[in-house]
């Protein structure tokens, strides 16, 4: 098994991970002089789908990203990095000088609800004012569907309003209106699937009879490709559904019936409250609480085409609920996962200081070290399959617990998994972790997303000294405040157990 930077291909002891391309039924071909395209929010779960497809289509592509790094380039390979943070706009009108068409895939969701629209807003208003100044010839934006003359739910009638920022200025956009995407790691499949998966009985209040109209992400893929090769499409907008018009109970019933789980709808009389459910949702899945509260608002209203223009200019088979549901359980099961949700940084980004960007070693380190007749290489594979599906070995239920105390302080918690267990990349999420840094067959270093008072790392490092292979695991902490001390020493106690057992697990997993 290797961990390596560049995604492109990743040799596995078990299998060649390939890039399956999606677009190569589009109808027409590859558009010539195109010139520059820029893909924002690069890093999310869109733009980090998007961007290989059309580097493989032959376009010069240029990435946004908010903080510069190398894996970006190497995730990347062919693509020119930008570094701009959208809410500044002198940032914005550098990114944009020489771009021909951009794509716009920005929001601020996780911000929570009381802060997402007015970033937003701003965000939209000096993208429209720098893609003008730059003479960009068009934008595409992804945005959300939902009736105009109808009530809105604020994420959708925020998703409507960037829209009509957007539109509203001199570069025509193109409008591809979708509602809830399913696909392997997005937010909306995740939250389905672990709903199915962890409660039997379901509380059925009177929204979850309202129509949606999910749309696999193949198929949203391959309709921001096609737009951009019809050049027909610029100034106009289009709604994009799946084959399905199902309420979002159908939904649950047929995931469970796809997993074989026998589950149980109960109507939940008066108990309407979205956010409740919203917060539940959050106990009970991966998905941080300020985007399943956004998203579960959004259900009470009905999310259907209003048109299906699209199929004229491109006409794609459109997947069923069932075969984008199958889809991505397929991409699970074969761990053929790109991107995920939790790709994107989480709101407290600006303060994610890496560890090397410390100008001093943090205040407390507790170091554990075990010696192995394991190949450094052997003891590398085994600790970089923590987390997820494989979780904390024996110390699990310690992790657990305090992802499960993470989450109700509307934490990151501990159950965001990992993208795939047999592959790792530089800013994967594994529980309540990040990888900072990954060096092959030595060193893998994690950055706490928990909530606590300060900034913590986790450091696995294997290496030799005098012919023997060593071992190493060091806990930092970088404590903010007086809190931070105390939080130190009350956890100490519990580092002998926890990295002691960790430890020994890794080199006892270890192979070869
Ligand atoms: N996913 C869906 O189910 C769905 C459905 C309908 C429509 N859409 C629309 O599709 C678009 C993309 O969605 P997504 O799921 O790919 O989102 P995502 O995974 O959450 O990614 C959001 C991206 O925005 C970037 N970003 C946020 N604030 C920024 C700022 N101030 N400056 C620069 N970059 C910033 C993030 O960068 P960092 O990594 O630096 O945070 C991240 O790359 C959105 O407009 C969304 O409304 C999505």
């Amino acid at each position: 098994m290797s961990y390596i930077r560049n995604t492109k291909s990743i040799t596995l002891k078990h299998r060649t991970e390939t890039i399956d391309y999606l677009c190569t039924d589009l109808p027409g071909g590859p558009l010539p002089g195109i010139g520059q395209i820029l893909i924002t929010g690069a890093t999310g779960y869109i733009g980090g789908r998007l961007t290989p497809e059309l580097l493989n289509r032959g376009y010069e592509v240029s990435v946004m990203v908010r903080k510069a790094s190398p894996e970006i380039k190497d995730r990347f390979p062919g693509a020119r990095v930008v570094v701009a943070d959208a809410s500044n706009f002198e940032d914005l009108c550098n990114a944009l000088k020489g771009i021909s068409v951009a794509y716009y895939f920005l929001h601020s969701l996780q911000l929570g609800q009381k802060q997402f629209e007015k970033a937003d807003l701003q965000m939209a208003e000096n993208f429209k004012r720098a893609s003008e100044i730059n003479g960009v010839n068009r934008i595409i934006y992804l945005t959300g569907l939902g009736r105009e003359d109808s009530h809105l739910s604020p994420h959708l009638a925020n998703r409507m309003k960037v829209a009509e920022i957007l539109s509203d200025g001199a570069v025509p956009v193109t409008l591809l209106r979708a509602g809830m995407i399913i696909g392997s790691g997005s937010a909306s499949y995740e939250i389905l699937r672990h709903l199915v998966k962890n409660s039997r009985i379901f509380l059925i209040p009177k929204w979850a009879k309202t129509n949606g109209q999910p749309i696999g992400i193949r198929n949203v893929i391959k309709y921001l490709v096609g737009v951009l090769e019809k050049p027909e499409t610029s100034g106009r907008s289009f709604d994009i559904g799946g084959k399905d018009v199902l309420t979002y109970v159908d939904m649950l019933r047929q995931l469970a019936f796809l997993l074989g789980k026998k589950r149980y709808y109960i109507p939940a009389g008066p108990i309407n409250y979205t956010p409740l459910y919203g917060y539940f949702a959050s106990l009970l899945t991966p998905v941080p609480a300020p985007i399943t509260k956004v998203l579960i608002e959004s259900c009470k209203y009905e999310v259907i085409c209003q048109n299906n223009d699209i199929l004229d200019i491109i006409p794609l088979k459109r997947l069923s609920f069932q075969e984008a549901l199958l889809k991505a359980m397929t991409a699970e099961e074969t761990d053929q996962v790109k991107t995920r949700w939790s790709d994107a940084y989480p709101p407290d980004y600006d303060s994610a200081v890496k560890l090397h960007e410390l100008n001093y070693s943090p205040r407390y380190i507790s170091s554990h070290i075990l010696l192995s007749h394991k190949s450094p290489e052997a003891l590398f594979d085994a600790f970089c399959q923590v987390g997820g599906t494989n979780g904390w070995f024996h110390s699990n239920w310690m992790w657990r617990l305090r992802g499960m105390f993470d989450r109700l302080i509307q934490g990151v918690g501990s159950s965001r998994g990992r993208r795939s267990a047999d592959t790792l990349r530089i800013n994967d999420v594994i529980d309540f972790w990040r990888v900072e840094d990954l060096v092959e067959n030595k060193r893998l270093l994690l950055r706490a997303e928990m909530i606590m008072p300060g900034m913590a790392w986790l450091e696995f490092i294997a290496d030799t000294e005098g012919g023997i292979s060593r071992l190493n695991i060091n806990a930092y902490l970088e404590p903010t405040n007086w809190k931070g001390v105390v939080y130190w020493y009350n956890f100490l106690p519990f580092h002998g157990v926890i990295f002691k057992n960790l430890i020994h697990q890794i080199e006892r997993r270890a192979e070869g």
